[in-house]
């Protein structure tokens, strides 16, 4: 059996042990959609946003990529989160970053990762642009990649809160709350780094007045 084969037959043991646990599983996760939760995290094969918040299919909605990052051109994103925010009615989004990030400390280097990457992950360098003195005065590198993990998901929360989106569903509906989050690799643990509660006014060269 070949690895990608054996995906399809854990996927069978995984359906029949749901139908004995629950007959009518299936029957009614397919009939409805409400989940409370979106979730924006990293690609990273190490954190996935179910397991390690022991949700079931139908509480998340999720969109990943590399570092987790929310880029105002990215059309994939935002119709995730125009779905997510308008017609889903989340109460609650999620960037959750993780420590040990790939993505965080490939843009940390000055290597040539080609084209496109280099096009992504410099939306991470320029985080770290903002936060410079305090990562810089970080020796050990590690660590230094870990801060601007915590600091970059702020950041993408920041982001969310400048989108006219976000703006116009705390007007009308005082929601979704948004939270940074950074996963531990090494312990499993997640660490809350940054709330924004619905309605919270940022610097008003981003806020809309005629939402
Ligand atoms: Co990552």
């Amino acid at each position: 059996m070949t690895p990608y084969e054996k995906l399809l037959l854990e996927n069978k043991a995984w359906a029949n042990e749901m139908l004995e646990n629950d007959p009518d599983y299936f029957h009614r996760l397919s009939d409805i959609q409400t989940p409370d939760f979106l979730w924006i995290g990293c690609s990273d094969s190490r954190v996935p946003a179910d397991k390690i918040t022991g949700t079931q299919p139908g509480e998340i909605f999720v969109h990943r990529n590399i570092a987790n990052m929310v880029i105002h051109t990215d059309v994939n994103l935002f119709s995730v989160l125009d779905y997510a925010v308008n017609y889903l009615k989340v109460k609650h989004i999620i960037v959750c970053g993780h420590y040990g990030c790939g993505g965080i400390k490939a843009a940390m280097t000055d290597h040539d990762y080609k084209y496109v990457l280099n096009m992504w992950l410099r939306n991470i360098k320029d985080v770290y642009r903002l936060y410079r003195d305090e990562l810089n005065a970080i020796e050990d590198l590690e660590s230094r990649a870990d801060r601007l993990s915590e600091l970059n998901v702020k950041e993408q929360v920041l982001h969310l809160a400048k989108t006219s989106v976000i703006q116009k569903a705390w007007k009308y509906n005082n929601s979704p709350d948004i939270h940074g989050w950074v996963y531990g690799l090494k312990d499993g643990i997640i660490k809350p780094i940054f709330d924004m509660k619905a309605g919270t006014h940022i610097d008003p060269l981003y806020e809309y007045d005629d939402l």
